[in-house]
């Protein structure tokens, strides 16, 4: 099998093709496939039949497989404890009705950096679509090295070194989740350093989006301005894709050179059903459940 490797714009994404991926590859083609997504920052995939246990196996290639957060009373829809769910519908395949969860999804909405609140970093989401809308409604991707190569050298120096307090429902009260300021303050956070070492590639990136909430050392509202300015800088067209699925399709990004966002279409129209493997990066030490141990603890607070 060849891999035949289809740029998707001058600097970042790319679809590939040419490998039959529910199947164990050779050492050789693992390696061409990290190549790739560390090369591209984002991989498509069309028609791969994967199922949710060969997604699973297929992740591994590109290291440790995170456990998706198990929440209390919510039985997870999936065999597969490494399955995150990104569709909008309940165990029964209905369309989420319930306001306080379709409000939680509408965060997905929002630029973001999958797990940028927590301590441990996440590499690759590897994300499968099992049911697409008869409307568009596709994954929009930024290239945050290329926005970070661009930067006028007054914001490179200016940003250099600073450090931001990332927070889940940050961006789930932007997107209209009912907490405030104070909630989140009791809630965790996790600090990440602006300007990221793409270690795979030797390359730059920024490291933001909307889960970021302030900026150590400086002032909420400096932060913010800052944080505004340079996800708006990120999230300009000319470091924009947008990748649209059809069932089987599947896009792989590496959150440490991207940043994405579920796009727009009627959640209470059509059902979505997208599942996501989450790759630890390489060389970080973690409690093997620490999403479900942080969401435990996000509850706890709302809850008082
Ligand atoms: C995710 C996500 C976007 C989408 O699964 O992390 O942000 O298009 N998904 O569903
Ligand atoms: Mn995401």
């Amino acid at each position: 099998m060849t891999i035949t490797i289809t740029p998707l714009s001058t600097r970042f994404g790319a679809e590939i093709s040419g490998l039959d991926i529910t199947r164990p590859l050779d050492l050789a083609t693992n390696a061409k496939i990290r190549a790739a997504q560390d090369r591209w920052g984002v991989t498509v995939w069309r028609d791969t039949g994967l199922t949710d246990a060969s997604h699973v196996a297929f992740s591994r290639l590109f290291g440790l497989v995170e456990l998706a957060p198990r929440h209390q009373g919510k039985p997870p829809r999936f065999s597969e404890p490494e399955l995150f769910d990104a569709s909008n519908i309940d165990a029964d395949g209905h369309i989420i009705d319930n306001a306080m969860r379709r409000l939680i999804n509408a965060g997905n909405r929002l630029w973001h950096i999958d797990s940028s609140y927590m301590n441990v970093r996440s590499a690759q989401s590897l994300l499968l679509c099992h049911a697409a809308p008869p409307v568009p409604a596709p994954t929009l991707f930024a290239d945050t090295r290329s926005a970070y190569d661009d930067l006028p050298q007054a914001m490179k120096a200016r940003i250099e070194g600073l450090t931001a307090r990332h927070c889940y429902f940050y961006s789930r009260m932007k997107a209209g989740y009912p907490t405030s300021e104070e909630e989140l303050d009791r809630m965790p956070h996790a600090q990440q350093p602006l300007v990221m070492e793409h270690r795979a590639s030797g390359r730059r990136a920024l490291y933001l989006g909307n889960h970021a909430r302030d900026i150590v050392g400086m002032t909420r509202e400096d932060g913010r301005a800052l944080i505004d300015e340079l996800n708006t800088w990120t999230t300009q067209d000319r470091y924009v894709i947008e990748v649209d699925y059809s069932t089987g399709d599947m896009s792989i990004w590496d959150n440490l050179c991207t940043m994405h966002r579920a796009g727009d279409f009627d959640d209470t129209a059509y059902a979505r059903d997208m599942r996501r493997t989450t790759i630890r990066e390489a060389g970080v030490a973690a409690a093997e459940d620490h999403f479900t141990t942080m969401f435990a603890a996000s509850k706890r607070v709302a809850e008082g």
